[in-house]
Protein backbone atom coordinates (compact mmCIF):
# COMPACT_ATOMS: atom_id res chain seq x y z
CA UNK A 1 0.00 0.00 0.00
CA UNK A 2 1.22 3.56 -0.93
CA UNK A 3 1.29 6.25 2.55
CA UNK A 4 1.65 9.74 1.84
CA UNK A 5 3.11 11.03 5.16
CA UNK A 6 2.43 15.35 4.38
CA UNK A 7 4.36 17.13 7.30
CA UNK A 8 3.47 20.54 7.75
CA UNK A 9 6.76 22.59 6.72
CA UNK A 10 8.02 24.90 9.38
CA UNK A 11 8.74 28.13 8.69
CA UNK A 12 12.01 29.18 8.09
CA UNK A 13 11.75 32.40 10.39
CA UNK A 14 13.93 30.91 12.91
CA UNK A 15 15.21 27.24 14.69
CA UNK A 16 11.97 25.14 15.76
CA UNK A 17 11.19 24.55 19.50
CA UNK A 18 9.71 21.43 21.03
CA UNK A 19 6.30 22.74 20.95
CA UNK A 20 6.06 22.35 16.95
CA UNK A 21 8.28 19.40 16.87
CA UNK A 22 5.88 17.90 19.57
CA UNK A 23 2.82 18.96 16.44
CA UNK A 24 3.91 17.95 13.64
CA UNK A 25 7.37 15.96 13.76
CA UNK A 26 6.95 12.99 16.24
CA UNK A 27 3.95 11.92 15.71
CA UNK A 28 4.26 11.59 11.70
CA UNK A 29 8.02 9.85 12.15
CA UNK A 30 6.16 7.40 14.53
CA UNK A 31 3.77 6.92 11.80
CA UNK A 32 6.28 7.20 8.75
CA UNK A 33 8.48 4.33 10.38
CA UNK A 34 6.02 1.73 11.69
CA UNK A 35 4.34 1.87 7.80
CA UNK A 36 7.68 1.62 6.49
CA UNK A 37 8.54 -1.78 9.16
CA UNK A 38 4.75 -3.23 8.03
CA UNK A 39 6.27 -3.66 4.67
CA UNK A 40 3.99 -0.21 3.17
CA UNK A 41 5.29 1.82 0.46
CA UNK A 42 5.47 5.24 2.36
CA UNK A 43 6.76 8.69 0.92
CA UNK A 44 7.08 11.31 3.28
CA UNK A 45 7.60 14.73 2.38
CA UNK A 46 8.07 18.37 3.90
CA UNK A 47 10.58 20.92 3.49
CA UNK A 48 11.08 24.65 5.00
CA UNK A 49 8.60 27.06 4.51
CA UNK A 50 10.15 29.94 2.74
CA UNK A 51 8.17 32.60 1.26
CA UNK A 52 5.76 34.84 2.46
CA UNK A 53 5.20 37.91 4.93
CA UNK A 54 6.64 35.55 8.13
CA UNK A 55 10.25 35.60 6.66
CA UNK A 56 10.06 39.13 5.81
CA UNK A 57 9.92 39.94 9.27
CA UNK A 58 12.28 37.80 10.32
CA UNK A 59 14.43 38.71 7.63
CA UNK A 60 13.83 42.72 8.13
CA UNK A 61 14.54 41.86 12.12
CA UNK A 62 17.90 40.36 11.59
CA UNK A 63 19.02 42.97 8.59
CA UNK A 64 19.56 40.33 6.02
CA UNK A 65 17.94 39.45 2.93
CA UNK A 66 15.44 36.77 3.35
CA UNK A 67 17.15 34.62 0.72
CA UNK A 68 19.69 34.48 3.29
CA UNK A 69 17.87 34.10 6.41
CA UNK A 70 15.92 31.19 4.60
CA UNK A 71 19.45 29.61 3.87
CA UNK A 72 20.24 30.09 7.45
CA UNK A 73 17.44 28.61 8.93
CA UNK A 74 16.81 25.70 5.77
CA UNK A 75 19.94 24.42 7.13
CA UNK A 76 19.27 24.86 11.27
CA UNK A 77 16.21 23.47 10.81
CA UNK A 78 17.03 20.17 8.24
CA UNK A 79 19.79 19.50 11.10
CA UNK A 80 17.49 19.69 13.51
CA UNK A 81 15.33 17.20 12.47
CA UNK A 82 17.88 15.04 11.39
CA UNK A 83 18.90 14.95 14.61
CA UNK A 84 15.82 14.03 15.78
CA UNK A 85 15.58 11.05 13.80
CA UNK A 86 12.45 12.43 11.39
CA UNK A 87 12.98 10.15 8.46
CA UNK A 88 11.89 12.64 5.60
CA UNK A 89 11.80 11.00 2.35
CA UNK A 90 12.56 14.50 0.98
CA UNK A 91 13.08 17.25 3.09
CA UNK A 92 13.01 20.41 1.02
CA UNK A 93 12.26 24.14 0.44
CA UNK A 94 9.78 26.41 -0.98
CA UNK A 95 12.75 28.33 -2.97
CA UNK A 96 13.50 26.24 -5.61
CA UNK A 97 12.48 26.58 -9.33
CA UNK A 98 10.07 23.17 -9.01
CA UNK A 99 8.03 24.38 -5.95
CA UNK A 100 7.40 27.78 -7.70
CA UNK A 101 6.72 26.00 -11.02
CA UNK A 102 4.38 23.53 -9.50
CA UNK A 103 2.48 26.43 -7.66
CA UNK A 104 2.26 28.79 -10.47
CA UNK A 105 0.66 25.65 -12.39
CA UNK A 106 -1.85 24.73 -9.91
CA UNK A 107 -2.59 28.52 -9.47
CA UNK A 108 -3.28 29.50 -13.29
CA UNK A 109 -5.88 26.40 -13.76
CA UNK A 110 -7.59 27.30 -10.82
CA UNK A 111 -7.39 30.62 -12.46
CA UNK A 112 -8.23 29.54 -15.71
CA UNK A 113 -11.01 27.74 -13.96
CA UNK A 114 -12.77 30.55 -12.99
CA UNK A 115 -11.99 29.92 -9.29
CA UNK A 116 -9.70 32.55 -8.83
CA UNK A 117 -10.98 35.67 -9.99
CA UNK A 118 -10.01 39.71 -8.95
CA UNK A 119 -11.64 41.58 -6.69
CA UNK A 120 -10.86 45.62 -5.56
CA UNK A 121 -10.21 45.42 -2.10
CA UNK A 122 -8.86 47.45 0.79
CA UNK A 123 -5.38 47.82 0.70
CA UNK A 124 -2.68 49.84 2.88
CA UNK A 125 -0.81 52.77 2.24
CA UNK A 126 1.93 54.63 3.77
CA UNK A 127 0.61 58.30 4.62
CA UNK A 128 3.83 59.82 4.75
CA UNK A 129 5.14 57.92 1.28
CA UNK A 130 1.82 57.60 -0.78
CA UNK A 131 3.16 54.09 -1.39
CA UNK A 132 1.42 50.36 -0.63
CA UNK A 133 2.43 49.50 2.72
CA UNK A 134 3.58 45.95 2.58
CA UNK A 135 1.90 43.18 4.87
CA UNK A 136 4.51 42.61 6.85
CA UNK A 137 4.76 46.52 7.65
CA UNK A 138 1.31 46.48 9.32
CA UNK A 139 0.50 45.51 12.80
CA UNK A 140 -2.74 46.07 14.99
CA UNK A 141 -4.89 44.38 17.19
CA UNK A 142 -6.80 41.08 16.40
CA UNK A 143 -10.47 41.49 15.59
CA UNK A 144 -10.82 37.72 16.60
CA UNK A 145 -8.52 37.18 20.02
CA UNK A 146 -7.52 40.76 20.74
CA UNK A 147 -3.59 40.31 20.72
CA UNK A 148 -2.17 42.99 20.10
CA UNK A 149 0.86 42.53 17.77
CA UNK A 150 -1.24 40.81 14.99
CA UNK A 151 0.34 41.07 11.55
CA UNK A 152 -1.46 42.30 8.38
CA UNK A 153 -1.82 38.75 7.19
CA UNK A 154 -2.42 36.67 9.94
CA UNK A 155 -2.71 37.06 13.76
CA UNK A 156 0.34 34.42 15.14
CA UNK A 157 -2.10 34.35 18.62
CA UNK A 158 -4.94 32.41 17.60
CA UNK A 159 -3.72 31.24 14.33
CA UNK A 160 -6.48 33.48 12.11
CA UNK A 161 -5.82 34.91 8.66
CA UNK A 162 -6.88 38.16 8.92
CA UNK A 163 -6.37 41.54 6.36
CA UNK A 164 -4.59 44.61 6.94
CA UNK A 165 -8.29 46.22 7.03
CA UNK A 166 -9.63 43.88 9.81
CA UNK A 167 -6.98 45.36 12.16
CA UNK A 168 -8.50 47.13 14.91
CA UNK A 169 -5.83 50.28 15.75
CA UNK A 170 -3.57 49.15 12.68
CA UNK A 171 -0.39 50.82 12.60
CA UNK A 172 2.59 51.46 10.11
CA UNK A 173 5.77 49.08 12.03
CA UNK A 174 7.92 51.49 9.92
CA UNK A 175 6.80 54.98 11.59
CA UNK A 176 3.81 53.86 14.20
CA UNK A 177 1.34 56.29 11.59
CA UNK A 178 -2.20 54.53 11.09
CA UNK A 179 -1.79 53.48 7.02
CA UNK A 180 -4.72 55.52 4.54
CA UNK A 181 -6.65 52.30 3.35
CA UNK A 182 -7.23 52.66 -0.46
CA UNK A 183 -8.91 50.57 -3.22
CA UNK A 184 -6.71 48.03 -4.81
CA UNK A 185 -7.14 44.79 -6.79
CA UNK A 186 -5.90 41.15 -5.63
CA UNK A 187 -6.72 37.67 -6.87
CA UNK A 188 -9.37 35.33 -4.38
CA UNK A 189 -9.41 32.09 -4.21
CA UNK A 190 -13.21 30.97 -5.02
CA UNK A 191 -13.84 28.76 -1.38
CA UNK A 192 -17.70 29.16 -1.40
CA UNK A 193 -17.68 27.75 -5.03
CA UNK A 194 -16.34 24.45 -2.98
CA UNK A 195 -18.54 24.82 -0.06
CA UNK A 196 -21.32 21.68 -0.83
CA UNK A 197 -18.43 19.64 -1.75
CA UNK A 198 -16.35 20.05 1.45
CA UNK A 199 -19.06 19.96 3.34
CA UNK A 200 -19.84 16.58 2.31
CA UNK A 201 -16.57 15.43 1.67
CA UNK A 202 -15.87 16.52 5.62
CA UNK A 203 -19.30 15.10 6.87
CA UNK A 204 -17.93 11.41 5.07
CA UNK A 205 -14.76 11.66 6.96
CA UNK A 206 -15.94 9.82 10.34
CA UNK A 207 -12.55 8.66 11.41
CA UNK A 208 -11.19 12.39 12.31
CA UNK A 209 -10.68 13.05 15.67
CA UNK A 210 -13.98 15.31 16.63
CA UNK A 211 -12.90 18.27 17.08
CA UNK A 212 -11.11 18.80 13.81
CA UNK A 213 -14.38 17.59 11.93
CA UNK A 214 -16.40 19.86 13.78
CA UNK A 215 -14.37 22.73 13.39
CA UNK A 216 -13.58 21.93 9.51
CA UNK A 217 -17.53 21.75 9.12
CA UNK A 218 -18.14 24.65 10.53
CA UNK A 219 -15.60 26.45 8.39
CA UNK A 220 -16.90 24.95 5.29
CA UNK A 221 -20.20 25.94 5.89
CA UNK A 222 -19.19 29.43 6.37
CA UNK A 223 -16.60 30.51 3.24
CA UNK A 224 -15.50 33.34 1.88
CA UNK A 225 -13.45 34.51 -1.15
CA UNK A 226 -10.06 34.42 0.52
CA UNK A 227 -7.03 36.53 -1.23
CA UNK A 228 -4.88 34.73 -2.51
CA UNK A 229 -2.34 37.19 -3.70
CA UNK A 230 -0.94 39.83 -0.99
CA UNK A 231 0.81 42.97 -1.19
CA UNK A 232 4.41 41.21 -1.09
CA UNK A 233 7.89 41.27 -2.28
CA UNK A 234 8.97 37.76 -1.68
CA UNK A 235 7.78 34.03 -3.01
CA UNK A 236 6.02 33.20 -5.61
CA UNK A 237 5.20 35.11 -8.85
CA UNK A 238 1.63 35.76 -9.64
CA UNK A 239 0.92 33.40 -12.83
CA UNK A 240 -1.89 36.01 -14.30
CA UNK A 241 -1.27 39.02 -16.68
CA UNK A 242 -1.44 42.57 -15.07
CA UNK A 243 -0.09 40.58 -11.70
CA UNK A 244 2.92 38.76 -13.56
CA UNK A 245 5.56 41.55 -13.73
CA UNK A 246 4.73 43.47 -10.25
CA UNK A 247 7.13 43.35 -7.97
CA UNK A 248 4.65 43.85 -5.22
CA UNK A 249 2.34 41.12 -5.70
CA UNK A 250 2.62 37.74 -4.72
CA UNK A 251 1.09 34.81 -4.34
CA UNK A 252 -0.28 34.29 -0.71
CA UNK A 253 2.39 32.09 1.56
CA UNK A 254 -0.41 29.65 2.65
CA UNK A 255 -1.35 29.08 -1.06
CA UNK A 256 2.23 28.55 -1.97
CA UNK A 257 3.04 26.46 1.11
CA UNK A 258 0.41 23.57 1.07
CA UNK A 259 1.01 23.12 -2.88
CA UNK A 260 4.66 21.41 -1.34
CA UNK A 261 2.69 18.02 -0.25
CA UNK A 262 2.67 17.76 -4.16
CA UNK A 263 5.59 19.51 -5.52
CA UNK A 264 7.84 17.87 -2.88
CA UNK A 265 6.40 14.72 -4.63
CA UNK A 266 7.27 15.83 -7.71
CA UNK A 267 10.76 16.37 -6.95
CA UNK A 268 11.42 13.04 -5.18
CA UNK A 269 10.69 11.10 -8.09
CA UNK A 270 12.94 13.42 -10.62
CA UNK A 271 15.58 13.33 -8.10
CA UNK A 272 15.41 9.63 -8.05
CA UNK A 273 15.41 9.00 -11.60
CA UNK A 274 11.75 8.23 -12.13
CA UNK A 275 10.04 11.42 -12.96
CA UNK A 276 6.17 9.92 -13.06
CA UNK A 277 6.23 8.18 -9.39
CA UNK A 278 4.78 10.98 -7.62
CA UNK A 279 1.90 9.72 -9.63
CA UNK A 280 1.59 6.33 -7.80
CA UNK A 281 0.68 8.56 -4.35
CA UNK A 282 -1.04 11.52 -5.70
CA UNK A 283 -3.15 9.53 -8.24
CA UNK A 284 -3.83 6.53 -6.82
CA UNK A 285 -7.43 5.93 -5.10
CA UNK A 286 -6.12 3.06 -2.86
CA UNK A 287 -3.07 5.22 -1.43
CA UNK A 288 -3.94 6.89 1.65
CA UNK A 289 -2.73 10.69 2.54
CA UNK A 290 -1.79 11.27 6.21
CA UNK A 291 -1.16 15.02 7.11
CA UNK A 292 0.49 15.94 10.46
CA UNK A 293 0.74 19.09 11.91
CA UNK A 294 -0.35 21.41 14.99
CA UNK A 295 -3.94 22.78 15.79
CA UNK A 296 -3.49 26.39 14.12
CA UNK A 297 -2.93 24.36 10.60
CA UNK A 298 -5.68 22.50 10.26
CA UNK A 299 -7.71 25.26 8.14
CA UNK A 300 -5.10 25.12 5.41
CA UNK A 301 -5.77 21.40 5.32
CA UNK A 302 -8.80 20.58 5.81
CA UNK A 303 -10.23 23.56 4.00
CA UNK A 304 -8.13 25.53 2.05
CA UNK A 305 -6.18 22.83 0.25
CA UNK A 306 -8.88 20.08 -0.35
CA UNK A 307 -10.51 23.56 -2.73
CA UNK A 308 -7.65 24.29 -4.13
CA UNK A 309 -7.24 19.95 -5.08
CA UNK A 310 -10.95 20.02 -6.16
CA UNK A 311 -10.38 22.93 -8.53
CA UNK A 312 -7.18 21.56 -10.19
CA UNK A 313 -8.02 18.10 -10.29
CA UNK A 314 -6.22 16.51 -13.34
CA UNK A 315 -6.86 19.54 -15.91
CA UNK A 316 -3.40 21.70 -15.23
CA UNK A 317 -0.19 20.21 -17.04
CA UNK A 318 0.86 18.75 -14.29
CA UNK A 319 -2.23 15.80 -13.71
CA UNK A 320 -2.69 16.27 -17.96
CA UNK A 321 -5.73 14.35 -17.60
CA UNK A 322 -4.26 10.92 -15.52
CA UNK A 323 -6.35 10.85 -13.29
CA UNK A 324 -7.91 13.16 -9.74
CA UNK A 325 -5.29 14.39 -7.27
CA UNK A 326 -6.06 12.75 -4.10
CA UNK A 327 -7.66 14.81 -0.81
CA UNK A 328 -6.46 13.89 2.43
CA UNK A 329 -7.10 10.55 4.27
CA UNK A 330 -6.23 11.86 7.87
CA UNK A 331 -5.63 15.13 9.67
CA UNK A 332 -3.30 14.63 12.69
CA UNK A 333 -3.21 17.75 13.91
CA UNK A 334 -1.78 17.98 17.62
CA UNK A 335 -2.94 20.82 20.55
CA UNK A 336 -0.62 23.04 21.99
CA UNK A 337 2.35 22.64 24.42
CA UNK A 338 3.42 25.34 27.07
CA UNK A 339 6.79 24.60 28.95
CA UNK A 340 6.95 25.35 32.34
CA UNK A 341 3.09 26.28 32.02
CA UNK A 342 3.93 29.27 29.44
CA UNK A 343 3.18 29.44 26.06
CA UNK A 344 6.30 29.16 24.00
CA UNK A 345 7.48 32.64 22.55
CA UNK A 346 11.02 33.23 20.99
CA UNK A 347 10.67 36.38 21.84
CA UNK A 348 10.13 36.30 25.23
CA UNK A 349 12.51 33.64 25.73
CA UNK A 350 10.14 31.42 26.93
CA UNK A 351 11.39 28.83 24.71
CA UNK A 352 14.09 25.41 24.27
CA UNK A 353 14.95 24.96 20.84
CA UNK A 354 15.39 21.61 19.70
CA UNK A 355 18.95 21.99 19.11
CA UNK A 356 19.89 23.40 22.47
CA UNK A 357 17.99 19.98 23.35
CA UNK A 358 19.76 17.83 21.34
CA UNK A 359 22.93 19.13 22.24
CA UNK A 360 22.64 18.15 25.89
CA UNK A 361 20.07 14.75 25.89
CA UNK A 362 19.78 11.90 23.14
CA UNK A 363 17.09 11.98 20.93
CA UNK A 364 14.67 9.07 22.16
CA UNK A 365 13.78 10.28 25.63
CA UNK A 366 12.65 13.45 24.15
CA UNK A 367 11.01 11.76 21.38
CA UNK A 368 9.82 9.40 24.17
CA UNK A 369 8.62 12.58 26.65
CA UNK A 370 6.72 14.20 23.25
CA UNK A 371 4.79 11.17 22.80
CA UNK A 372 4.04 10.12 26.28
CA UNK A 373 3.44 13.20 27.63
CA UNK A 374 2.81 15.72 24.46
CA UNK A 375 -0.06 17.53 23.24
CA UNK A 376 -1.65 14.67 21.26
CA UNK A 377 -5.53 15.81 22.09
CA UNK A 378 -5.17 18.04 24.98
CA UNK A 379 -2.95 21.09 25.13
CA UNK A 380 0.36 19.23 27.37
CA UNK A 381 2.97 21.50 29.24
CA UNK A 382 6.80 20.34 29.26
CA UNK A 383 8.74 20.73 32.46
CA UNK A 384 11.82 19.44 33.02
CA UNK A 385 11.41 18.06 36.06
CA UNK A 386 8.69 15.96 34.23
CA UNK A 387 11.30 15.00 31.45
CA UNK A 388 13.91 13.89 34.16
CA UNK A 389 10.97 11.57 35.90
CA UNK A 390 9.79 9.80 32.77
CA UNK A 391 13.53 9.49 31.24
CA UNK A 392 14.67 7.64 34.96
CA UNK A 393 11.42 6.43 36.23
CA UNK A 394 9.98 5.43 32.82
CA UNK A 395 12.41 4.99 30.30
CA UNK A 396 14.83 3.96 32.20
CA UNK A 397 13.61 1.85 35.40
CA UNK A 398 11.27 -0.12 32.93
CA UNK A 399 12.64 -0.45 29.10
CA UNK A 400 16.36 0.65 30.02
CA UNK A 401 16.32 -1.71 32.70
CA UNK A 402 15.00 -4.47 31.20
CA UNK A 403 17.13 -4.97 28.22
CA UNK A 404 20.39 -3.78 30.35
CA UNK A 405 20.12 -6.88 33.26
CA UNK A 406 18.95 -9.59 30.90
CA UNK A 407 22.05 -8.68 28.22
CA UNK A 408 24.47 -8.55 31.24
CA UNK A 409 23.01 -11.64 32.54
CA UNK A 410 23.51 -13.52 29.32
CA UNK A 411 26.38 -12.02 28.23
CA UNK A 412 28.58 -12.71 31.74
CA UNK A 413 27.12 -16.26 32.43
CA UNK A 414 26.61 -17.02 28.18
CA UNK A 415 28.34 -15.14 25.90
CA UNK A 416 26.12 -16.36 23.41
CA UNK A 417 21.78 -16.28 23.20
CA UNK A 418 21.42 -19.26 25.23
CA UNK A 419 19.99 -22.47 23.82
CA UNK A 420 16.46 -23.09 25.25
CA UNK A 421 14.76 -26.29 27.17
CA UNK A 422 11.90 -26.82 26.88
CA UNK A 423 9.36 -24.12 27.52
CA UNK A 424 7.22 -23.58 30.40
CA UNK A 425 3.17 -22.43 30.05
CA UNK A 426 4.82 -19.08 32.27
CA UNK A 427 7.59 -18.57 29.05
CA UNK A 428 4.81 -19.16 26.44
CA UNK A 429 2.57 -16.94 28.06
CA UNK A 430 4.89 -13.68 28.14
CA UNK A 431 6.51 -14.99 24.55
CA UNK A 432 2.49 -14.87 23.39
CA UNK A 433 1.72 -11.24 25.14
CA UNK A 434 4.66 -9.91 23.33
CA UNK A 435 3.71 -10.72 20.02
CA UNK A 436 0.50 -9.94 20.60
CA UNK A 437 1.55 -6.37 20.21
CA UNK A 438 2.18 -6.49 16.80
CA UNK A 439 -1.89 -6.14 16.13
CA UNK A 440 -2.71 -3.95 19.73
CA UNK A 441 0.15 -1.66 19.15
CA UNK A 442 0.27 -1.56 15.04
CA UNK A 443 -3.80 -1.22 15.51
CA UNK A 444 -3.21 1.95 17.51
CA UNK A 445 -0.98 3.69 15.62
CA UNK A 446 -3.06 3.15 12.30
CA UNK A 447 -5.62 5.08 14.28
CA UNK A 448 -2.80 8.10 15.19
CA UNK A 449 -3.22 7.09 18.94
CA UNK A 450 0.55 6.94 19.55
CA UNK A 451 0.45 8.14 23.28
CA UNK A 452 -2.03 4.97 23.67
CA UNK A 453 0.16 2.73 21.20
CA UNK A 454 3.47 3.78 23.10
CA UNK A 455 1.81 3.15 26.71
CA UNK A 456 0.82 -0.75 25.23
CA UNK A 457 4.40 -1.07 24.37
CA UNK A 458 5.39 0.36 27.91
CA UNK A 459 3.01 -2.33 29.29
CA UNK A 460 4.21 -4.98 27.62
CA UNK A 461 7.88 -4.26 28.48
CA UNK A 462 6.76 -3.99 32.61
CA UNK A 463 5.29 -7.36 31.55
CA UNK A 464 8.32 -8.89 30.84
CA UNK A 465 9.81 -7.00 33.69
CA UNK A 466 7.86 -9.07 36.05
CA UNK A 467 8.56 -12.39 34.47
CA UNK A 468 12.37 -11.64 34.71
CA UNK A 469 12.00 -10.97 38.51
CA UNK A 470 9.98 -14.00 39.31
CA UNK A 471 12.07 -16.32 37.22
CA UNK A 472 14.95 -14.72 38.66
CA UNK A 473 17.68 -16.18 36.13
CA UNK A 474 20.82 -14.26 38.04
CA UNK A 475 19.66 -16.72 41.17
CA UNK A 476 18.48 -19.71 39.60
CA UNK A 477 21.73 -20.04 37.80
CA UNK A 478 24.12 -21.10 40.58
CA UNK A 479 22.08 -24.53 40.72
CA UNK A 480 20.13 -24.71 37.44
CA UNK A 481 21.97 -22.98 34.46
CA UNK A 482 19.89 -24.59 31.65
CA UNK A 483 16.70 -23.21 33.22
CA UNK A 484 18.59 -20.07 33.51
CA UNK A 485 18.89 -20.40 30.29
CA UNK A 486 15.92 -21.02 28.97
CA UNK A 487 14.75 -18.21 31.16
CA UNK A 488 17.15 -15.88 29.29
CA UNK A 489 16.59 -16.90 26.02
CA UNK A 490 13.14 -16.26 26.31
CA UNK A 491 13.39 -13.17 28.02
CA UNK A 492 16.03 -11.82 24.81
CA UNK A 493 13.69 -12.91 22.61
CA UNK A 494 10.91 -11.23 24.13
CA UNK A 495 13.06 -8.07 24.50
CA UNK A 496 14.09 -8.63 20.46
CA UNK A 497 9.81 -8.21 19.66
CA UNK A 498 9.63 -5.37 21.78
CA UNK A 499 12.67 -3.66 20.07
CA UNK A 500 10.54 -3.67 17.30
CA UNK A 501 7.65 -2.20 18.57
CA UNK A 502 9.90 0.26 20.49
CA UNK A 503 11.42 1.39 16.37
CA UNK A 504 8.45 4.06 15.40
CA UNK A 505 8.96 5.77 18.69
CA UNK A 506 12.68 5.35 19.64
CA UNK A 507 14.43 4.29 16.78
CA UNK A 508 18.16 5.15 18.14
CA UNK A 509 18.15 3.13 21.02
CA UNK A 510 16.09 0.52 18.73
CA UNK A 511 19.09 0.38 16.48
CA UNK A 512 21.50 0.20 19.49
CA UNK A 513 19.70 -2.45 20.96
CA UNK A 514 19.68 -4.50 17.30
CA UNK A 515 23.04 -4.53 17.31
CA UNK A 516 23.63 -5.47 21.21
CA UNK A 517 21.55 -8.79 20.40
CA UNK A 518 23.73 -9.48 17.18
CA UNK A 519 22.14 -8.45 14.22
CA UNK A 520 24.38 -6.77 11.78
CA UNK A 521 21.88 -4.99 9.97
CA UNK A 522 20.02 -1.63 9.81
CA UNK A 523 16.77 -1.19 11.19
CA UNK A 524 16.75 2.28 11.48
CA UNK A 525 19.82 3.91 10.17
CA UNK A 526 21.53 7.47 9.63
CA UNK A 527 19.53 10.05 7.59
CA UNK A 528 21.82 11.95 5.07
CA UNK A 529 22.02 15.12 2.99
CA UNK A 530 21.92 14.80 -0.96
CA UNK A 531 22.30 17.75 -3.15
CA UNK A 532 20.47 18.54 -6.15
CA UNK A 533 21.12 20.85 -8.52
CA UNK A 534 18.03 22.71 -11.21
CA UNK A 535 19.47 24.32 -13.84
CA UNK A 536 21.73 27.26 -13.01
CA UNK A 537 20.10 27.52 -10.07
CA UNK A 538 22.63 27.43 -6.57
CA UNK A 539 22.85 23.83 -5.73
CA UNK A 540 20.69 22.83 -2.35
CA UNK A 541 20.34 20.45 -0.23
CA UNK A 542 18.02 18.14 1.04
CA UNK A 543 17.54 15.32 3.24
CA UNK A 544 16.90 11.47 2.50
CA UNK A 545 18.06 8.47 3.61
CA UNK A 546 17.83 5.19 2.34
CA UNK A 547 14.81 3.34 3.84
CA UNK A 548 14.71 0.41 0.99
CA UNK A 549 17.84 -1.10 2.35
CA UNK A 550 16.63 -1.31 6.02
CA UNK A 551 15.59 -4.35 7.53
CA UNK A 552 13.19 -5.76 10.15
CA UNK A 553 9.37 -6.15 9.93
CA UNK A 554 6.79 -5.66 12.22
CA UNK A 555 5.82 -9.31 12.68
CA UNK A 556 7.48 -11.67 15.54
CA UNK A 557 10.50 -12.66 15.25
CA UNK A 558 13.01 -15.42 16.95
CA UNK A 559 15.85 -14.68 17.83
CA UNK A 560 18.67 -17.22 16.57
CA UNK A 561 19.98 -19.18 20.20
CA UNK A 562 23.63 -19.55 19.82
CA UNK A 563 24.60 -16.16 18.25
CA UNK A 564 27.31 -14.55 19.78
CA UNK A 565 26.58 -11.49 21.93
CA UNK A 566 28.30 -8.37 22.26
CA UNK A 567 29.64 -6.70 24.82
CA UNK A 568 26.39 -4.69 26.22
CA UNK A 569 26.01 -0.76 27.21
CA UNK A 570 22.86 1.21 28.62
CA UNK A 571 20.54 2.34 26.47
CA UNK A 572 20.05 5.05 28.31
CA UNK A 573 21.44 7.61 30.42
CA UNK A 574 19.54 7.96 34.33
CA UNK A 575 19.75 12.32 34.70
CA UNK A 576 20.78 13.71 37.54
CA UNK A 577 17.62 16.53 38.44
CA UNK A 578 20.12 19.26 40.11
CA UNK A 579 22.64 18.94 36.75
CA UNK A 580 19.49 18.68 34.33
CA UNK A 581 18.55 22.11 36.41
CA UNK A 582 21.60 23.62 36.65
CA UNK A 583 22.16 22.89 32.50
CA UNK A 584 18.98 24.89 31.69
CA UNK A 585 20.38 27.99 34.16
CA UNK A 586 23.48 28.05 31.98
CA UNK A 587 21.41 28.19 28.53
CA UNK A 588 19.04 30.84 30.12
CA UNK A 589 22.57 32.58 31.30
CA UNK A 590 24.05 32.57 27.69
CA UNK A 591 20.18 33.39 26.42
CA UNK A 592 19.86 36.09 28.45
CA UNK A 593 23.56 37.66 27.13
CA UNK A 594 25.08 37.80 30.23
N1 LIG B 1 4.77 27.16 7.98
C1 LIG B 1 3.56 26.83 8.64
C2 LIG B 1 3.76 26.85 10.14
O1 LIG B 1 4.89 26.73 10.57
C3 LIG B 1 3.06 25.46 8.26
C4 LIG B 1 2.89 25.29 6.80
S1 LIG B 1 2.28 23.76 6.48
C5 LIG B 1 2.02 23.73 4.83
O2 LIG B 1 2.79 26.97 10.87
F1 LIG B 1 0.83 23.40 4.62
F2 LIG B 1 2.22 24.87 4.35
F3 LIG B 1 2.79 22.93 4.29
ZN1 LIG C 1 -5.83 36.54 17.05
Amino acid sequence: MKILVAVAWPYANGPRHLGHVAGFGVPSDTYARYHRLRGNDVLMVSGTDENGTPIMVAADQAGVTPRELADRNNEIIRDDLRRLGLSYDLFTRTTTRNHHEVVRDVFRTLYEQGFIFEQTTIGAISAATGRTLPDRYIEGTCPICGFREARGDQCDNCGNQLDPADLIEPRSKIDGAPPVFKETSHLFLDLPAFADQLVSWISAQEHWRPNVRRFSLELAKNLKPRAATRDLDWGVRVPVAGYEEREDKRIYVWVDAVVGYLSAAVEWARNRGTPDAWRDWWQNPDARHAYFMGKDNIVFHSVNWPAQLMGYRDIGPLGAGKGALELPDDIASSEYLTMEGQQFSTSRGVVIHVGDFLSRYDPDPLRYFLTAAGPETQDADFTWAEFVRRNNDELVANWGNLVNRTLTSAYRNFGVVPEPGELTEADEAVLTAIEGGFDTVGALIEQTRFRAALAETMRLASLVNQYVTAQAPWATIKDDRDRAGTVLYVVLRAIDNLKLLFTPFLPFSSQTLHELLGYEDVIAGELRYEEVVEGDDPPYLVMTGDYDTWAGRWEPSALPAGRALPEPRPLFRKLDPAQVVADELERMRRAGGA
